[in-house]
């Protein structure tokens, strides 16, 4: 028996693809994400939205526990507002989110996929922004998406 299950968790460790199994829910979740890549999508220039990375790192560091960052996260994207925002940076450069028009469920599957996704750091994200900053004279941002960059993509 034990052989069994340690054989099926093998399977499916090797079928997820990249190493490790996403929840049912996350997996429904990840289904729908596309409605927040578009904006969300790291590689854009110039961007819509913070890359995801980046959001997911706040919203941990700002929650207890993971029942807590699933509540926080769908709270703000059903109603943004600059009170609930926690991603200064992205609310002052972009402006607020508009709301999106899912039902909690749906809300909930979305969340718990960025919650289990293992999202590469936005390098391209941050090619993007460090030279649109030199552009604008903004050397302080420049340096900061540097350092950044200099961390987690080299
Ligand atoms: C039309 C573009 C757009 C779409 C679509 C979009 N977002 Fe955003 N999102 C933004 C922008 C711009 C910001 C940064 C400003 C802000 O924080 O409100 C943001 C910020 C966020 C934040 C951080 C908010 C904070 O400051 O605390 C979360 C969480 C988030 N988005 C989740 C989502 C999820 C989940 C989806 C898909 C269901 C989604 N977004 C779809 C544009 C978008």
């Amino acid at each position: 028996m034990k052989i069994l299950n340690a054989t099926l968790l093998l399977v499916a460790l090797l079928t997820s693809g990249s190493g490790y199994a996403l929840s049912p829910a996350a997996e429904e979740g990840k289904a729908l994400y596309p409605a927040c890549h578009v904006c969300h999508n790291p590689s854009q220039d110039p961007p819509l939205g913070p890359p995801m990375w980046g959001v997911k790192r706040r919203y941990q560091r700002a929650s207890m526990n993971e029942e807590e960052f699933v509540q926080r996260m769908m709270s703000f994207v059903k109603a943004p507002s600059e009170e609930k925002a926690i991603h200064d940076e992205a609310l002052s450069q972009l402006g607020l989110m508009p709301a999106m028009p899912f039902d909690d469920e749906t809300l909930f599957k979305i969340v718990n996929y960025i919650l289990e996704e293992r999202f590469a750091p936005p390098c391209d994200h941050w090619e993007i922004a460090i030279k649109r900053a030199q552009t604008r004279g903004d050397m302080d941002h420049a340096q900061k998406d540097l350092r950044q960059f200099k961390r987690f993509c080299q």
